[in-house]
Order: C-alpha cells, then structure tokens, then sequence
C-alpha cells in the first residue's frame, strides 16, 4: 500500500514541471523522461518501474503487459481497459504481493490469480462493475491479507468464496448491492476490518459475525437496517468501531450494549432513534454521534460513564434544553457538536478544560453570558452563529488565551454588519 504514495509523488510532478513554463525545457524533459523508461529493460511502455513496484496506472492498457520485470512486487494496474486475467497473466511473478486492478472492467474466472496463488497478498478490485464473482476465485489465495471489493455491483457472493482466507484482515465490500449476508465470512478468523457500507442490507443475521473473533472494525452505515439480533456481538468482545449512519433504526440496538465497554468509535447518525437509556456503564468511548436523529430528552446520567469521550456530536435534533449536569464527568471532551438542536439557552460546559471546538450554531440562543467559557483554555473555536443572541455580557469572552475565532454572524446583535467576530484572546 505504501507504495501508492509514490505514485501520488510521480504524477503530480508533471504540473509542476509545466508550471516552471519554461518551453524548451518540457519537451526536453519529456523526451528525456520516457526515454529513461523505455530504456529499463522489464519497464512496459507507460508504465514507471522503480525497484520492486511497476506502476502501470492509467495507461490505457487492455491486457496484462507480458513483459515487465519478474522482480515485480506490486503491480499497479488501476484505470485501465483490462477484460480478462486469464490464467498464466503473471506466470513469471513468483513475488507478486500487492496487485492493483481497480477501475477497470474485469471478467474474472476461477483460476485468474492461480499464478500468484502463493505469494498475493494484497488484492484491489474495486470500481470493477463486478455483480458477481467466480465461486473459486479465492480457492488457493491463502496469504491473502487485504482485499478490496468495493464499489463493485456485487449482489449475491457464494457462501464459500472467502472460506479459504484465514489470513485475510482487511475485507471492503462498501457501495455494492448485498441485499443480505449469507455465512460468507465462516473462516475469516483474523478478520479485523469489515466494511459493508452503502448496500441493500435490511436485516442482518444472528450469527453472521461469530466466526469473526478478531473484528475491530464495523462499518454497516448507509444501508437499510431497521435491528440487529440480539446476540449478534457475543463473539466479537473486540470491536472498536462501530458505525450505523444512515440506516432505519428508531432505538440503539441492545446488540451494541453487550460491547459496548469496549468501543472507541459508535456512530448512529441519521437514524429515527427517538428515546436513549443512559450509557451507565463504565466505557472506552472516545467518539459518538448521535445527530441527525429524533431524540428530544435526555438521561441527566446519560454520558456520566463515558470519562474518556473526546468527540461528541448531537447536531439536528431537537432537545430544547439540557439536563444542568448532563456533561460534568466528560472532562476529556474536546470537540462538541449542537447545531440545529433547538437549544433556547447554552448548556453548561464551563468547567471542560480540554474543550477545543464548540459549535451551537442554528439554535435559539439569546444571550452569552459572563461566565460561560470560564476555565475551557484551551478553546479554539465557538460557533454561535444564526441564533438570537443580543447580549454578549462584558468579559464573556476574555477568559480564554487560545480562542482564535468566534462566530456570530445572523445573530440580531450585528443584523448591520454581518461579519465574523475573530477574537485575539491574548492582545
Ligand atoms: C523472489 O524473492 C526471493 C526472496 O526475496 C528471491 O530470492 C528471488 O530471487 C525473487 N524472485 C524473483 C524472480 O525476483
Ligand atoms: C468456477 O468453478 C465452479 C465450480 O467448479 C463452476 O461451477 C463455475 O462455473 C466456475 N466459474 C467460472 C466463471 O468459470
Ligand atoms: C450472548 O451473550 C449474552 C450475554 O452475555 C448471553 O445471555 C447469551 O446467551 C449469548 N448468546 C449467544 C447466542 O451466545
Ligand atoms: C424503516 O422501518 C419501518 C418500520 O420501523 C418500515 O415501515 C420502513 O419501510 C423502513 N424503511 C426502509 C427504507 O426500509
Ligand atoms: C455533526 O452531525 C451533523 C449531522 O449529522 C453533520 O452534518 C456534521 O458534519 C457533524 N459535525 C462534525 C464536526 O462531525
Ligand atoms: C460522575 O461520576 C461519578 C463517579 O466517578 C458518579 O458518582 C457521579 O454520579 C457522576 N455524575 C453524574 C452527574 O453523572
Ligand atoms: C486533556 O487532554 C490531555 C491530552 O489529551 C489529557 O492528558 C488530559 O488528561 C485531559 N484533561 C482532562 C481533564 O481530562
Ligand atoms: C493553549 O493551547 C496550548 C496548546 O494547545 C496549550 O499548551 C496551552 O496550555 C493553552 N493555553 C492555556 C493558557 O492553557
Ligand atoms: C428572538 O428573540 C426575540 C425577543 O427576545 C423574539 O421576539 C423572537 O421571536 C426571537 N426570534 C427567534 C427566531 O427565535
Ligand atoms: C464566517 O465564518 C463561517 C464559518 O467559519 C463561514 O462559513 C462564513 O463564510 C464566514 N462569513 C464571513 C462573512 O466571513
């Protein structure tokens, strides 16, 4: 992977070289340039070679060159015109460990990567228009590691296709058109990374994820699920990240509570989740968003277990006030979000020290009062813009050396000039 940035070295360089507009220099660069290419022996044409990586990106090629070097260790074949790997495409790449072939328009069969069977371990497929794949594509690829399928058109995978990938770790089938999930992932057991996003999922199945230990990562957003099994964590004590954006639920499935001590990351944004209990329980949480949702009230004790939250965002609900005490333990909060949330008067978060952003923009805000920022030093940015706010009492915002921009445009205390107030603390 680390490879690619070398690309993104490459090619920008050219600009860069034509910015110069110095004429006669480009066409001799130019010239200069690919003939030092053509001139590597195991270099094909349009492609850039440097030690083990042959970078053939974007080269309008519509088959595996036949003559580039047997040294190859990856191979970057993305944005071509490629149709077929037949078997026997890389039969001299005994080493090939990172292939490319994404952005192109494959017609894959079985045996395609039976030459690189032993040594693959990093495979990208995506943007390929796939709707499915060949039942044994996967069958000898046991080294496998990362696998990218996304943003294919896949909609149905045979049970077994993965079965044989008890390496794999990295597993992306986001922006496909999975209509539901089959044991497809039976054998994956160092599975750390699963990313389903942007499908037709409307249900999950009990079970799905029991073979998957080690999972860290979930990313099940933008699809339709309106519930989880109950059970559905019981085997995967391990997960960090959580994400269900964008889907159909109108509470927070109990499945999440079973790991929820372990989470870092729980995302359920856009959602129709009305009510929430109390995340009472001691929790790792470092990061949750819950906007864009229907919730109205919430548990004074709410956050009171979340000691190390440092991003919280609860923009686009409607809640009219606070709890006094709903975010006095989450002293490590440094970025909270309360846009659009109907607030008539501002919460109390004077005593979070570690705050660095806080957005309350679109509410009913009338007035800022003295003490409001006292002891958050280490504030940044305070977004109060498009509330009500007529009154800023004197000294509201001296307290704070770090504090480089206050915003208050669409406040009726300047409907004159509608100007950003940056504010220098320290002069
Ligand atoms: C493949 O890698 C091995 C070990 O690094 C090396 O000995 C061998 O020469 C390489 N093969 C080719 C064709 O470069
Ligand atoms: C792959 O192999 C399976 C089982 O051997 C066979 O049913 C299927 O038709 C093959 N697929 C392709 C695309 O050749
Ligand atoms: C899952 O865990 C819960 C509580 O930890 C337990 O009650 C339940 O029996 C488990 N279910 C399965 C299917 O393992
Ligand atoms: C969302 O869930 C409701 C039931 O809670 C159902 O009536 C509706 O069809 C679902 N919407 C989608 C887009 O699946
Ligand atoms: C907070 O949530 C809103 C609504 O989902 C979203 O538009 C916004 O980008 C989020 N803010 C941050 C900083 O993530
Ligand atoms: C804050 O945490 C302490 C325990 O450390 C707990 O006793 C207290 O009830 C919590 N406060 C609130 C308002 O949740
Ligand atoms: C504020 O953040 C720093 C660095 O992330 C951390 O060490 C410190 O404990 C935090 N302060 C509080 C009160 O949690
Ligand atoms: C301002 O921010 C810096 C860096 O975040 C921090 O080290 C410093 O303590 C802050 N200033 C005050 C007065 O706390
Ligand atoms: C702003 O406040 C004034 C009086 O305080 C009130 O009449 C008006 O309706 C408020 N506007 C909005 C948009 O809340
Ligand atoms: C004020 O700041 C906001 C947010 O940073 C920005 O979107 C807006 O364009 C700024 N307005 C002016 C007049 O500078």
């Amino acid at each position: 992977m680390k490879e690619l940035t070398l690309v993104g070295w490459f090619v920008p360089s050219l600009p860069q070289i034509l910015s110069l507009q110095v004429a006669i220099m480009v066409p001799l660069l130019f010239l200069l340039f690919f003939g030092y290419i053509l001139s590597i022996p195991g270099c094909p044409q349009k492609c850039f070679c440097i030690r083990s990586l042959t970078d053939c990106q974007h080269a309008n090629l519509d088959e595996v060159p036949p003559d580039f070097d047997q040294k190859t260790e990856t191979l970057i074949l993305n944005e071509n015109c490629l149709r077929l790997i037949p078997r026997g495409a890389f039969q001299n790449f005994q080493n090939l460990t990172f292939l490319g072939l994404a952005h192109n328009k494959l017609l894959l069969q079985n045996d395609s990567f039976e030459d690189i069977s032993n040594s693959i371990l990093s495979l990208d497929l995506s943007g390929n228009s796939f709707t499915d794949l060949p039942s044994k594509l996967f069958k000898n690829t046991k080294k496998l590691v990362w696998l990218n399928l996304a943003d294919n058109r896949l909609d149905l995978l045979d049970i077994n296709i993965f079965s044989t990938l008890e390496k794999l770790t990295y597993l992306d089938l986001s922006n496909n058109r999975l209509q539901k999930l089959t044991s497809m992932f039976v054998g994956l057991s160092q599975l750390d990374t699963l990313m389903l996003a942007s499908n037709y999922l409307h249900t999950i199945p009990q079970g799905v994820f029991d073979s998957t230990p080690k999972l860290k990562i979930l990313d099940l957003s933008h699809n339709k699920i309106s519930h989880l099994p109950k059970c559905l964590f019981n085997s995967t004590m391990n997960l960090n990240d959580l994400l269900l954006d964008d889907n159909n639920f109108t509470v927070i499935p109990r499945a999440v509570f079973t790991v929820f001590h372990n989470l870092e990351h729980f995302s359920i944004s856009k959602n129709r989740i009305q009510n929430v209990l109390p995340f009472v329980f001691v929790s790792k949480l470092r990061k949750l968003d819950l906007s864009n949702n229907l919730l109205s009230v919430l548990p004074c004790d709410f956050l009171s277990g979340l000691k190390q939250l440092e991003v919280l965002n609860l923009s686009l609900n409607c809640f009219g006030n606070f709890p006094s005490n709903l975010f006095i333990n989450n002293t490590k909060l440094a970025f909270l979000h309360l846009d659009k949330t109907c607030l008539s008067t501002l919460p109390i978060v004077s005593r979070l020290r570690n705050m660095s952003e806080l957005t309350l923009c679109c509410n009913a805000i009338k007035n800022l009062p003295r003490k409001f920022t006292d002891n958050m030093v280490n504030l940044k940015l305070l977004d109060l813009s498009n509330n009500n706010i007529t009154k800023i009492e004197d000294g509201a915002l001296k307290m704070n050396p770090n504090l480089t921009k206050v915003v208050l445009t669409g406040n009726p205390v300047f409907t004159t000039e509608r100007i950003n107030y940056t504010f220098k603390g320290s002069d």
